[in-house]
């Protein structure tokens, strides 16, 4: 019960990652407020790229002991193709919305000395094909977890992200049914974790949730890699 009495946010709650997060965090003794774009029961219905609406979500629902941004999208395109609605759209998902949700619990985290966990990527650590937007926002989540984690210290409130490889989510299920037939395998096989198997939600989770705890009261700016070998 490491969450015990804690209140907890988890953005991207009913699905994959966030849905995982959000039950573990529960199941350790969290109030969990889950925000997300899809229905889902005991889910707060909101499109994270509405800043107003963001804010006063927060408002109405913390002050917050954890914040976990965990929504994100992602698309495949060759870079010649990729819109600047497609571009824009990752990087007010993956990026922006991040950070507007920690600003906004922000006075809550500081009151209660709490941490925020980010969900990144590899893509954040190394580039990857055809994920020009995804890689750039993954990348910038990196160092917004890095740079609010420093300025963060003195306060108590720590700062972290997840970079994942693979994971078995709808997400992945939707980029293969999305992306252009004419990729390179050469580049596609970077893809590949070297653990011959997705990870499971629950094992992002699980570090998500060490993240969190008092265990990582040391661990702030990390960016920790759940990869399956991929980055080695
Ligand atoms: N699945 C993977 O292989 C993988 C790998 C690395 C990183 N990630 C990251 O993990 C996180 C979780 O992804 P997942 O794999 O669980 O995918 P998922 O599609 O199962 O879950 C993502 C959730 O985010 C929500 N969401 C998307 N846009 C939103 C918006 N505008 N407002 C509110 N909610 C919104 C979706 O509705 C969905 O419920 C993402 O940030 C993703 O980039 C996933």
């Amino acid at each position: 019960m490491r969450f015990d009495g804690k209140r907890v946010l988890v953005t991207g709650a009913a699905s994959g990652v966030g849905k995982a997060t959000a039950s573990l965090f529960a199941e350790e003794g969290a109030t969990v407020v889950g925000l997300d774009v899809q229905e889902a029961p005991g889910v707060q219905q909101c499109d994270l790229t509405d800043s107003d609406t963001v804010r006063g979500l927060v408002a109405e629902n913390g002050p917050f002991d954890v914040v976990l941004n965990v929504a994100g999208i992602v698309r495949l395109d060759h870079v010649a193709d990729l819109t600047l609605g497609s571009w824009q759209r990752q990087l007010d998902v993956n990026l922006t919305a991040p950070f507007v949700v920690s600003q906004a619990a922000l006075p809550g985290l500081l009151e209660r000395k709490g941490n925020i966990v980010n969900v990144a990527s590899v893509a954040g650590l190394r580039g990857q094909a055809y994920s020009a937007a995804y890689c750039a926002s993954k990348a910038g989540l990196v160092m917004l977890t890095k740079s609010m984690a420093l300025e963060l210290y003195q306060t108590g409130v720590r700062v972290n992200c997840v970079c994942p490889g693979g994971v078995d989510t709808p997400l992945i299920a939707g980029v293969a049914t999305a992306m252009p037939t004419d990729l390179d395998p050469k580049l596609m096989a970077r893809l590949d974790n070297v653990i011959p198997r997705f990870s499971d939600p629950l094992e992002i989770a699980e570090a998500i949730a060490y993240l969190a705890s008092d265990t990582a009261r040391s661990v702030t700016g990390s960016a920790l890699v759940i990869d399956g070998g991929m980055l080695s």
